[in-house]
């Protein structure tokens, strides 16, 4: 009931595409919504509006007046009574004459006296959909803050194959859910991320670090925090800034501070995410001074292995703890990643290769491939580094219900 008590306007138009609205409302009823249908005059040729008020349970409304004793309905009353309008079917019509204002029935002027965000599903034949004409209405709309639900591709009634068929009923339903519960989904949840490189000491002015921006770690604590979850985020030395109430960063320098900081913060958390490169090795001595050259000699470093923050948070890890890393590989990609999920006791890694164009340290794009400890796979294109965040937080914590098994502590 995942829409339990919203108010949605679901508008009918006149496509073909009119007989999935009858499957769009019950499946919205059954989400717990109340649904209250506006039809135009030419979507009652494609489906009678008992059919649709018998599965919305109320009158479906399509004059100005009710035929009978003239009573008004009232878009104005309905412009302040939904949380959601929806328009599916959408005529290319009916998006001309939202895009322009042309009031000249009721759902049109249900949508202008809409308060609440609308969307709209476009079903078209494929030469109308890509009609200049069509896209020009589609952009005004976008621009004036309407959602286009995008048409899928396939057999239209037509039965020429193309762009146009309005997208399924279960997706603009889901799409539809999201929209009400993004923003709460991770409510509760707290999650700890590292993030950056770690500099390791050889002197007072000189390190050994690595060329982490910090970028990734960054977008998943914005991600993470835009959808409701408390975030602390543990970061080496970055150049990158971020303010968001619910994400407290913890500035770190060198590996053992990191390792420090997250293993007392770990059994407080539901879930860690280590996005950090942390430096496998450091200088086994600090020097006191400044190491001065000697001409034409060189010096030897002697390198003594960092803790591994990972494989100490899964060997602490309890059974409502969720445990993600990553892995930067440049050969033997998805065998290396698998090996550190095992070794680490990580329930996810996330795979990117520096051989992948645009991938990796610095860039703001990412290619990611998601492993799970259940031996599921899912490879992502190239996309930007939040939604390449987004696709991880959807992975790891929605899909599968794993967020049931993270304790709200
Ligand atoms: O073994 P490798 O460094 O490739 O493993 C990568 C994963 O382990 C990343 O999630 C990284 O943040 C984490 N890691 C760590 N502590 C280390 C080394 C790696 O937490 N010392």
């Amino acid at each position: 009931m995942s829409l339990k008590g919203k108010h949605i306007v679901l508008g009918v138009t006149g496509s073909i595409a009119a007989y999935k609205s009858a499957l769009l409302t019950r499946l919205l009823i059954k989400k717990g919504a109340e649904v209250q249908i506006v039809i135009t005059p030419a979507g009652k040729e494609f489906i009678t509006p008992v059919t649709l008020s018998a599965l919305s349970g109320k009158p479906v409304i399509s004059e100005f007046f009710a035929s009978g004793d003239g009573t008004w309905h009232s878009h104005v009353d309905l412009g302040l009574w939904a949380d959601l309008m929806i328009v599916a079917p959408a005529t290319a019509s009916t998006l001309g004459k939202m895009a322009h204002g042309i009031a000249d029935n009721m759902l049109i002027t249900t949508y202008l006296s809409m308060k609440a965000p609308v969307f709209a599903a476009p079903a078209m034949d494929l030469d109308m959909f890509r009609h200049v004409t069509t896209q020009r209405n589609l952009e005004i709309l976008r621009k004036d803050g309407v959602q286009i639900i995008e048409p899928a591709e396939g057999e239209l009634a037509s039965h020429l194959e193309g762009k146009g068929r309005m997208e399924e009923p279960e997706k603009i339903a889901a799409i539809l859910e999201k929209f009400f519960t993004q923003g709460t989904e991770l409510d509760k949840i707290k999650i700890l991320i590292t993030a950056g490189p770690t500099y390791e000491r050889i002197d007072p002015v000189r390190f050994i670090g690595n060329f982490s921006s910090g970028k990734m770690g960054f977008a998943l604590a914005e991600e993470c925090a835009a959808r409701g979850a408390e975030v602390l985020l543990i970061t080496g030395p970055s150049s990158l800034s971020l303010s968001h109430p619910r994400i407290r960063r913890v500035n770190v320098e060198s590996a053992r501070e990191m390792h420090a900081a997250a293993l007392q913060a770990f059994p407080g958390m539901n879930a860690a995410i280590l996005s950090a490169a942390v430096a496998d090795y450091r200088p086994e001595t600090v020097a006191e001074h400044k190491i001065k050259r000697t001409e034409g000699e060189g010096i030897t470093l002697t390198l003594t292995p960092n803790p591994d923050i990972a494989a100490a948070l899964g060997a602490m890890k309890r059974a409502d703890q969720l445990l993600i890393g990553f892995a930067l590989e440049t050969d033997d990609e998805e065998p290396n990643a698998l090996r550190k999920m095992e070794k680490k006791k990580l329930d996810f890694i996330v795979l990117n290769s520096l051989r992948d164009k645009g991938a990796g340290f610095g860039h703001d794009t990412n290619k990611v491939t998601i492993l799970s400890r259940n031996g599921e796979k899912q490879s992502f294109e190239l996309q930007t580094k939040r939604e390449t965040a987004k696709e991880i937080i959807d992975t790891v914590f929605i899909g599968d219900g794993h967020l049931s098994r993270i304790s709200c502590s």
